[in-house]
């Protein structure tokens, strides 16, 4: 416990001191490795999962839905890595016009669309089996979501240029990622490419730590 105290302080304190954050990273340098589609096909297969749906594990979730819906009453959302769309979970309340949510995972992409078919059927969500690298569709959303899963997805700025055609005009990008030295290097990049709009740190007891955040990119 005093060392997840430590680390979390570390964290906290790299946010606007990067050469901290540099300093303190282990093994620096080191690229993140995407795991197979396959892993992901067992994880969840297994279960694995079955904890995103607890509400400890979704105060992020609920952050970034209000966040969103504050600036776009009744949002479209694009989430890209959405697994069995549990983010829908938050933003509900808020009546979001559309929900479109992408994984590469069958077993993911089987077990939300069980969960939300009635909202599948009325045409306010769709659950799409898909390559969050690559993903392309002619739907315009307010909010294109990463929400952990952005440091699977390959180099920021290209993924960004990627998503920037779906935007309607003023969209943004929503994020959430575990509060971690690594990961935080990539919120830098994505806070680099725009004007964030929003940031914030849920911090639980249990010694969970997520950043949050909204950016319109440039
Ligand atoms: C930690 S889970 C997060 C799920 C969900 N976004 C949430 O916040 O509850 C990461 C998800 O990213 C998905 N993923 C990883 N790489 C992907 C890729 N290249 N394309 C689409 N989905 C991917 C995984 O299948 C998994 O469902």
């Amino acid at each position: 416990m005093v060392y997840m105290r430590w680390r979390r302080f570390i964290e906290l304190a790299s946010l606007d001191r990067p050469w901290l954050g540099d300093l303190m990273e282990k093994r620096k340098g080191e690229a993140f490795r995407a795991a197979p589609v396959e892993r992901w096909d067992q994880e969840y297969r297994d279960g694995v999962y079955d904890r995103l749906h607890r509400s400890d594990q979704r105060h992020h979730h609920r952050l970034l839905a209000a966040m969103i819906a504050d600036r776009w009453p009744h949002p479209r959302v694009l989430e890209i890595g959405a697994g069995e769309g549990v983010f829908f979970e938050a933003l509900r309340a808020y009546g979001p016009a559309r929900y479109v949510g992408v994984d590469f995972s069958q077993p993911a992409v089987v077990k939300g669309s069980e969960r939300l078919a009635g909202e599948i059927d009325t045409g306010q969500v769709a659950l799409l089996l898909g390559d969050g690298r690559t993903f392309a569709t002619d739907e315009t959303f307010d909010v294109v979501v990463f929400s952990e899963c952005i440091e699977h997805l390959g180099q920021v700025e290209p993924l960004i240029d990627h998503y920037r055609p779906m935007l309607a005009p003023g969209g943004a990008v929503g994020l959430t990622m575990w509060l971690s030295l690594k990961p935080l290097r990539l919120w830098r990049q994505l806070k680099g490419m725009g004007e964030v709009l929003d940031e914030a740190v849920v911090n639980t007891p249990w010694g969970g730590g997520w950043l949050v955040a909204t950016v319109e990119p440039r």
